[in-house]
């Protein structure tokens, strides 16, 4: 290559019209390449997110445990802590117990690495993480329709659309691993992991509007409701898996340009990941670690 041509160039075809094969094969290889790329830019910010997220409900919640002081659960999450309903307060330590092993299980299961080395930590881990999902669902059906909260019943019904596909994708991964199917496995894997992380979405795509904005838009700070939230309580959901179905398909598509489409809205992801768990952790998470 001389010094004045472009470090990446695009193939022209030859005067009949048609693709050499090997040209196409190199270009849909490098396509791969950078598809696994920004895949792992936008995993490691995610896992970074989700590590701040388990760091918050460990030191807040649980170091408010450890002191006893259990009535410090209420200055965030509304009736965390309520004298006396004992069944109600178990409810919420389980819910909050499995939220952290849903934060740590994410890094174990998806880093290649833990996978490849220690296969018994990824089986182990995976157990308890569709347990602690199915747990974290069940225990928010109760906490969301039984102790109640502040949301709105719309709002309330897309986090409640949340836990269902979260039992739905908990039992589907289960069941492909004991029939050993392991690429119905892998996806419905994958599927139960961003289902399992739709509060964590709510959160950072909350903190993305208002780091974007500048200031709350579409809900009101003081009730905390509002169509931002409804939308929000949906989103998390949809949103992802959505997204996780166009990753799927430009993974096993025949040429290269999904997978550089899929590429480039990596990398736009990450960069809005990055804002969401940036506001999240200056506005949510690192005020109550002091
Ligand atoms: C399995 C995945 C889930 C995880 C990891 C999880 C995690 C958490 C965490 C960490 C909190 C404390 C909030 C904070 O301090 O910011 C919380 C609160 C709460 N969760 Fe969940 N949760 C999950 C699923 C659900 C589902 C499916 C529902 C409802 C059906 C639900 C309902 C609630 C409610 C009502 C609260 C009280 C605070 C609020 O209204 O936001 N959770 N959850």
């Amino acid at each position: 290559m001389t010094s004045s041509s472009p470090a990446v160039s695009i193939p022209t075809p030859p005067a009949n019209g048609s693709f050499d094969p090997a040209t196409i094969a190199t270009t849909v290889r490098t396509a791969a390449q950078w598809l696994r790329r920004t895949t792992a830019l936008w995993l490691t910010v995610a896992v970074a997110g989700q590590l701040l997220f388990g760091v918050y409900v460990l030191r807040f919640y649980g170091g408010a445990a450890w002191r006893g002081d259990f009535a410090q659960w209420s200055a965030v999450m509304p009736r965390g802590w309520v004298p006396g309903d004992h069944g109600g307060n178990a409810a919420v330590a389980v819910h909050l117990l499995v939220a952290l092993v849903i934060c740590i299980g994410g890094l174990t299961q998806l880093v290649p690495i833990i996978r490849r080395r220690a296969p018994a930590v990824h089986r182990w881990m995976g157990r308890a993480f569709v347990t602690s999902a199915v747990l974290g669902a069940t225990s928010g059906f109760w906490l969301q329709w039984v102790r109640g909260g502040t949301s709105s019943l719309p709002q309330r019904l897309g986090t409640t659309t949340n836990g269902l596909v979260i039992l739905v994708c908990a039992w589907l991964a289960w069941r492909s691993i004991r029939r050993r199917d392991m690429s119905t496995h892998r996806r419905w894997a994958l599927r139960l992991f961003l289902a399992s992380n739709g509060v964590w979405f709510f959160r950072i795509g909350l903190m993305f509007t208002l780091l974007a904005f500048g200031r709350p838009i579409g809900f009101d700070p003081e009730t905390f409701r509002g169509p931002l939230l409804v939308g929000l309580a949906w989103a998390e959901t949809i949103v992802p898996l959505g997204l996780l179905e166009l990753w799927l398909r430009s993974e096993r598509a025949a040429t290269a340009l999904p997978r550089w489409a899929m590429s480039a809205l990596l990398v736009l992801l990450s960069v809005a990941t990055g804002m969401g768990v940036t506001g999240a952790a200056m506005m949510l998470w690192l005020p109550h670690l002091r």
